[in-house]
């Protein structure tokens, strides 16, 4: 399977160091208030959350900010994000850190026993999607909730100039990554995602567009 960073053109510690510089701008007042709104008042006071595509760890730092008597699990393919992530200071119960590749292994948790999962900017990057939200309705427990936030499909010029003017890459290497990206980040619409999580057998909460290029989903095992 390709990865992100191969698709991208992106070395690891390079896509490692993205993340952590725009994490702030990703997980904003706008992202936690509706965060507050639709996600946290469903959890209990002892969540286990597991964070599908973990990165760095950061987003996990902050659910267990929080939400101190949080269980926290991260799962990253790249080791780097794994080491960034270990050496974190938590709040939270605990927070435990593992390489795992959630595209084609089975999440190390038993059935029914996770609060939340998330996965922000991962699930795109699959070739088949299906394996992986079917571990996720597994792990989850009744009313439990999975958070997908991911890239929508934008039209192309729109795209193009969101790298050329927001992540000012420039030049002809900015823009043979942009169409090398393009495929990428614009693969599925909001119906296409909608159309995925019902299939896998999810029932859809709510929705909101906290930036254009990307759609939250809050989403339940359907009954
Ligand atoms: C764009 S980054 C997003 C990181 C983090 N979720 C965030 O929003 O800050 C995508 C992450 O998914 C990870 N990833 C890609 N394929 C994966 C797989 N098959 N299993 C686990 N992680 C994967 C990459 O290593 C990378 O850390």
């Amino acid at each position: 399977m390709p990865t992100h960073q191969s698709l991208g053109g992106a070395s690891d510690e390079e896509l490692l160091q993205r993340m952590v510089a725009t994490h702030g701008e990703r997980f904003e007042a706008t992202f936690w208030a509706f965060f507050g709104a639709h996600v946290g008042q469903r959890l209990p006071s002892r969540p286990v959350m597991v964070d599908l595509g973990c990165g760095p760890g950061l987003f996990l730092r902050d659910l267990g900010e929080r939400h101190p008597g949080a269980i926290l699990y991260g799962y990253d393919v790249t080791p780097a994000m794994i080491t960034y992530g270990r050496q974190l200071t938590f709040k939270a119960a605990s927070a435990t850190f593992a390489l795992h590749d959630v595209a084609t292994q089975p999440l190390p948790h038993a059935a029914a026993t996770v609060h939340l999962a998330s996965m922000s900017s991962v699930l795109h990057v699959f070739d088949e999607p299906f394996p992986t939200l079917a571990e996720i309705r597994r792990v989850l427990a009744p009313g439990g909730i999975f958070l997908l936030h991911d890239w929508v499909r934008q039209p192309l010029p729109t795209y193009l100039a969101w790298r050329r003017d927001v992540l000012q890459e420039g030049g002809a290497e900015g823009l043979r990554r942009a169409f090398r990206l393009f495929p990428v980040h614009n693969k599925y619409t909001v119906e296409d995602w909608r159309w995925l999580l019902g299939e896998a057998g999810f029932e859809i909460l709510s929705q909101a567009e906290l930036r254009a290029s990307h759609r939250i989903f809050v989403a339940t095992p359907a009954g």
